[in-house]
């Protein structure tokens, strides 16, 4: 029998809050909160608005901090005339060492498709960032009994034509549209049905590479769901978004068999 070591990922999406000062007093707040052990079982990244990653970068650098720098986008060319865009190779410059690609809030907002998710996964694994590959369905999707469906159609086309001896390096997030920042979780048992068919997907694909996936959980992740969440085989950590603005929170995530 293969046995999978996937080290749990913990993931701060602080989304478009903070100034570059907050930033660093945040991470610095979190560093104290952790004690060392605590980042033997857990990978802990933060994902910071672009115009923190240098400053929180630095304190990273500066105090030998084990968490990771995590960018919330990118942007798939190398360089050029993008006005407004970030590339992954000046991310993998700044030491970020993975990208979210496809949240949500970028699909709805701004008009993301898979197409677009999938240029970004790829160039980000050539820049040598890996990417957080987010997912979910809407719940009008969820209500109509569409989420598997919804799902193959996102993980398909978000993953095409990368090749399998990449994809054990990717993460994952599984985040239900209709659970993002209302406060309202998955149900552990439903969140953990829903992560196994997306491994499965996975593994129809490219095998055994999907052992290695890390496939996080996301949408309203705190304090007091994060252990029932993390008990679940299939569930490799959390991408949290209103909960890890606050160190003392984002801790109690982190150390969530505690
Ligand atoms: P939330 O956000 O934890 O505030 O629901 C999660 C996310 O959007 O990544």
């Amino acid at each position: 029998m293969v046995v999978m070591n996937r080290k749990p990922l913990m993931v701060g999406n602080w989304k478009m809050h903070g100034s570059h000062l907050e930033a660093i007093q945040r991470v610095q707040k979190l560093s104290y909160r952790l004690d060392p052990s605590d980042y033997d079982r857990v990978e802990v990244g933060v994902a910071p608005p672009f115009t923190s990653l240098r400053s929180v970068q630095t304190v990273v650098q500066m105090d030998d901090l084990r968490i990771r720098i995590v960018a919330q986008n990118l942007h798939w060319a190398e360089q050029g005339a993008y006005t407004g865009e970030v590339s992954a190779t000046m991310l993998a410059k700044l030491s970020v060492s993975y990208a979210i690609v496809g949240h949500s809030e970028r699909r709805q907002y701004f008009g993301e498709d898979d197409r677009a998710v999938n240029r970004k996964a790829k160039a980000a694994l050539a820049a040598g960032v890996i990417p957080i590959v987010a997912v979910g369905e809407t719940l009008e999707q969820r209500e109509a009994g569409e989420t598997l469906q919804v799902l193959r159609k996102q993980v398909g086309g978000s993953l095409a034509r990368i090749p399998s001896e990449q994809v054990d390096r990717l993460v994952i997030a599984y985040e239900p549209v209709w659970a993002i920042g209302t406060g309202r979780h998955a149900n552990p048992a439903d969140a953990q049905d829903t992560i196994a068919g997306i491994r499965a997907q996975v593994r129809d694909r490219h095998g055994a590479a999907a052992d290695g996936v890390r496939i996080l959980y996301g949408g309203s992740m705190n304090p007091g769901n994060v252990a029932a969440l993390m008990a679940k085989r299939d569930i490799d950590g959390g991408l949290v978004g209103g909960s890890s603005l606050d160190p003392d929170t984002f801790a109690a995530c982190i150390r969530y068999w505690r």
